[in-house]
């Protein structure tokens, strides 16, 4: 089922606020922004520090907002900013800073960062209509369009000081709207399409206290997750427990049972487009959960009786209806062969075989090697990587065996 994707989801936006009255409906463009499903970083020229604090956008973005050049010794603020934004927007932008972003001029940490960018950027000015009409200004805005910097506004309407006239910041939405145009419409056959990712490592409950588990720690579905938001898909991420934050622009179902993760799938997968399996689901439970804490001389713990979780990879493959299957193989020994062996047996597209036996993959660290065998006798080798990465990776066989479809 193809929905008209938020183009947002996913994306990092850098939100530049500098120093005029306007700055404070900045505080409501982040909210705009994070509702859309971007992460926001938010910077603020000392000007704009006059009219709004660092605080309000740290509160809304959860991001701590560096204030200038020197003030993180870990990194080089302006380079590590600059690289990690998909789209900048300055909103409001004054006269000066429009002028600096012209000419070049990096003397704060605002300046050096915008000299930095790499991405779409949007200029949303607010000023007095003098210094907007102004030849200087008109001159500058002339060189940034130049550049394909995106100016929206500014609107007439009601100005600093009880005066009305051109110079307003422009409206919320068609700020939203033009960073929206400027990030562009995915071209992924991703974009628009029902995701069902699954994470973590399932816990099933002994007693209050005890559980069955596994060491998933959840890294390589949160990656597969973000992935597919980015380039446009709908994503529903099925969480078993995990220490991670819930990815922007993706839905979250935290469950903690291969039983409830079952049926959060089953509830989701008749819209589904791509099912991409990474949790670590635990197949077998207690055959009786004791809701007091079994005593350790009771002799009821040496002998736990177990039955078996419902294979739910196996039962999605049994009713694909022309789905995208993905899933992954954690295997110590004769990995591929028990990877093409469970590709088979569950009616996939597509299994990642990653070794669980390795220091630097599988469970819990942030690197993964893994083989990509697909039903149609295709077979990749992804040499040590991030899990991010492999992501990709995964992402980008998804998308050819879509546009198969
Ligand atoms: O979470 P991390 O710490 O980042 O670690 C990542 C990982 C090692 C857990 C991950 O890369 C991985 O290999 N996940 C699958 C682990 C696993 O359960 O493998 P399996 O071979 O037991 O199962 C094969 C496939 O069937 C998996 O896609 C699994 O989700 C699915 N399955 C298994 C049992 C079951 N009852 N229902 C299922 O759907």
């Amino acid at each position: 089922m193809t929905v008209a994707p938020e183009v947002l989801a996913g994306r990092h936006v850098l939100l530049v606020v500098s120093g005029g009255i306007a700055a404070y409906k900045s505080a409501n463009l982040a909210r705009a922004l994070l509702r859309a499903g971007a992460s926001v970083q938010a910077l603020l020229t000392a000007a704009a520090g006059k009219f709004v604090g660092p605080a309000t956008f740290e509160g809304l973005t959860g991001r701590h907002v560096p204030l200038d050049v020197f003030s993180d010794t870990g990194q080089v603020p302006h380079i590590h900013l600059a690289r990690e934004a998909d789209v900048a927007v300055f909103a409001p932008t004054t006269a000066n800073l429009i002028a600096k972003l012209a000419v070049g001029i990096a003397d704060d940490l605002v300046t050096s960062t915008a000299l930095m960018l790499d991405c779409p950027i949007v200029v949303a000015p607010a000023m007095h209509t003098e210094m907007w009409r102004h030849a200087a200004t008109q001159a500058n805005v002339a060189t940034l369009r130049r550049r394909g910097v995106r100016i929206v506004g500014p609107d007439d309407g009601p100005l600093a000081a009880g005066d009305v006239g051109e110079g307003r910041l422009a409206e919320e939405s068609a700020i939203v709207d033009a960073v929206r145009a400027a990030v562009g419409p995915s071209d992924s056959p991703l974009a628009g399409r029902r995701v069902i990712v699954s994470a973590g490592g399932t816990r099933e409950p002994i007693d209050p206290v005890r559980f069955v588990g596994n060491r998933s720690s959840g890294k390589m579905g949160y990656a597969l997750a973000r992935e597919a938001a980015r380039r446009g898909g709908r994503v529903d991420l099925v969480a078993a427990p995990n220490h991670l934050d819930d990815p922007v622009g993706v839905r979250v179902h935290h469950v903690e049972t291969a039983e409830q993760m079952r049926s959060v799938i089953v509830s989701l997968v008749d819209d589904a487009d791509v099912v991409m399996k990474a949790a670590a689901v635990a197949d077998f439970r207690p055959a009786q959960y004791s809701d007091r804490k079994i005593k350790k001389d009771s002799g009821d713990l040496a002998q736990i009786k177990l039955v078996e979780n419902p294979d739910i990879l196996a039962e999605l493959g049994a009713r694909k209806a022309g789905r995208v299957l993905v899933g992954f193989a954690a295997e110590t020994d004769l990995a591929e062969d028990h990877g093409r062996e469970k590709l088979r047996r569950k009616g996939l597209d597509l299994i990642v075989v990653n070794r669980v036996d390795m220091a630097d993959a599988g469970f819990s660290v942030d690197t993964n090697r893994a083989v990509l065998i697909r039903a149609d006798g295709g077979r990749r080798e992804v040499p040590l990587t991030t899990k991010d990465r492999l992501a990709g990776v995964v992402c980008d066989e998804v998308e050819e065996l879509l546009a198969q479809r």
